[in-house]
């Protein structure tokens, strides 16, 4: 006869069916850009950030203090997607802290949108590029699925791409950002708006009709206005 020991190893109570997709063999995902990473591997930010720090998908990993995968509201209705972490970023391991960002957060705030309620804040890579150079096709690739990754869980109503980077690193498009900044693009089903990266305008401090900073201005009035609109629609 077993004894009561034994039987309650089998005791079921507690066991539930999983719903989700479980993340088996995480450790193995991010070693090589090889091994894909499905749709539905995290579940949460924490442990997809875990795995960003461990990641060597690229060579980009190598010269990394910390990964950089976000800030901001993870349930925010508005995204933004830059292009690579700067110094700053690296260092702190979060997005847009430098000087780049403090003018994003002003030009958020300048339409009451708040970075820490209304905004996630992402980049198309996690890791810093050396001397801050463009990330290159495949670093760009390596790191897509931790983006696609992000964009699922926070599910944003609008995603906004800061520079041509961003734009072609998500969407494929090559266009020049100064032809499509302003204009609402469609990419899987999800409204997206092509905008100029902060980083141009903290180069060109102009502010008159026609310059960088006055097509932002323009540029984030239209964001406020469709954020509300959608707000206001019922369903
Ligand atoms: N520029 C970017 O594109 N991303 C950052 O996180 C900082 C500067």
């Amino acid at each position: 006869m077993p004894s009561e020991d034994q039987l309650s190893l089998f005791d079921t109570s507690g066991i539930s069916e999983s719903t989700t997709a479980q993340p088996q063999a995480l450790e193995l995902i991010p070693t090589s850009a090889k091994i894909p990473i499905p749709a539905g591997t995290y579940q949460t930010m924490a442990q997809m950030a875990e795995h960003c720090n461990q990641c060597y998908r690229c060579q980009l990993g190598e010269t990394r203090t910390n990964a950089v995968v976000g800030r901001g509201n993870l349930q925010a209705p508005i995204m933004i997607v830059g292009e690579a972490p700067g110094q700053n970023e690296d260092e702190q391991g979060k997005p847009f802290v430098g000087k780049s960002g403090q003018l994003l957060d002003k030009i958020l705030a300048s339409v009451q949108l708040d970075t820490e309620q209304d905004v996630y804040i992402a980049n198309i890579n996690k890791c810093r590029p050396p001397a801050n150079r463009v990330p290159t096709p495949d670093e760009i690739a390596a790191c897509k699925p931790y983006l696609l990754e992000q964009i699922r869980m926070v599910d944003p109503k609008i995603i906004l791409l800061t520079g041509a980077t961003a734009v072609k690193g998500l969407t494929g498009d090559k266009r020049g950002i100064t032809k499509i900044r302003g204009t609402w693009i469609e990419w899987e089903g999800r409204l997206c708006m092509p905008i100029l990266h902060p980083a141009y305008l903290l180069r060109n401090p102009a502010r008159e009709a026609g310059s960088p900073k006055w097509l932002m201005w323009q540029d984030i009035q239209a964001v406020r206005a469709k954020l509300d609109e959608i707000r206001s629609s019922p369903g």
